[in-house]
């Protein structure tokens, strides 16, 4: 069983297409033992516990870096979900984790974004896209690395942009492919189809 940490701070729209694949079987041998949130409004806290799943709330008071990712290692520990069983999915979690608990956690922590990386990091990935004038954006999955958005690449889905297309039609297709790849990508990692060799995920 691969045991999952869902980690967010807002609506929670990916998680729950993760519980929704976890639940109806589509994605087996992947167990969600608990969603940690850093924001104690977060909308995904409810939907955590409309699927059953424990919830922490870890708010930061003041705390920042490692002072705060040790207190997210107690409550990883708490719930067993380690480098040697366990994967951490950030879905819409606004912190960057520190670069001791990324070295911990190597290769075991993934992320998604709204866009096609190594285009468009950091915040509103789609005003970017649009800003720039890209004809194609996108969303990734990436493994999660010391920096910003920059790990290595594991899933990508185009999206076209259209002419018309505002921050919000643009965000909403997006999403709409975001909930099909981060099961996608989880199933993948829970059958060790992916192998790494530097910047590369390559399926097997
Ligand atoms: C998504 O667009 C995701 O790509 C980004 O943050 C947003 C989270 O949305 N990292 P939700 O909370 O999953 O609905």
């Amino acid at each position: 069983m691969l045991r999952l940490a869902i980690l967010i701070s807002g609506r929670g729209s990916n998680l729950r297409s993760i519980l929704q694949a976890i639940k109806t079987r589509r994605l087996v041998g992947v167990e969600a033992r608990v969603v940690i949130s850093n924001n104690a409004q977060a909308g995904g806290i409810a939907i955590a516990k409309k699927f059953n799943v424990a919830t922490e709330i870890l708010t930061p008071s003041g705390l920042g870096g490692w002072s705060f990712d040790k207190k997210l290692l107690s409550l990883l520990e708490k719930y067993t979900v380690l480098p040697s069983n366990g994967l951490i999915c950030l879905a819409g979690y606004m912190r960057i984790l520190s670069p001791k608990f990324v070295e911990r956690y190597k290769m075991r922590i993934v992320n998604i974004h709204p866009s096609l990386l190594p285009s468009f990091p950091g915040l509103h990935a789609q005003k970017q896209a649009l800003e720039y004038g890209v004809k194609v954006s996108g969303c990734t999955i990436h493994f999660v690395n010391e920096g910003v958005d920059s790990g290595t690449i594991l899933l990508q889905q185009p999206v076209r942009v259209m002419d018309r297309d505002s921050e919000e039609t643009l965000s909403k297709r997006i999403l709409a492919q975001e909930h099909k790849l981060y099961p996608r990508a989880i199933k993948l990692i829970a059958e060790k189809r992916i192998e790494v060799k530097g910047r590369k995920a390559m399926l097997i």
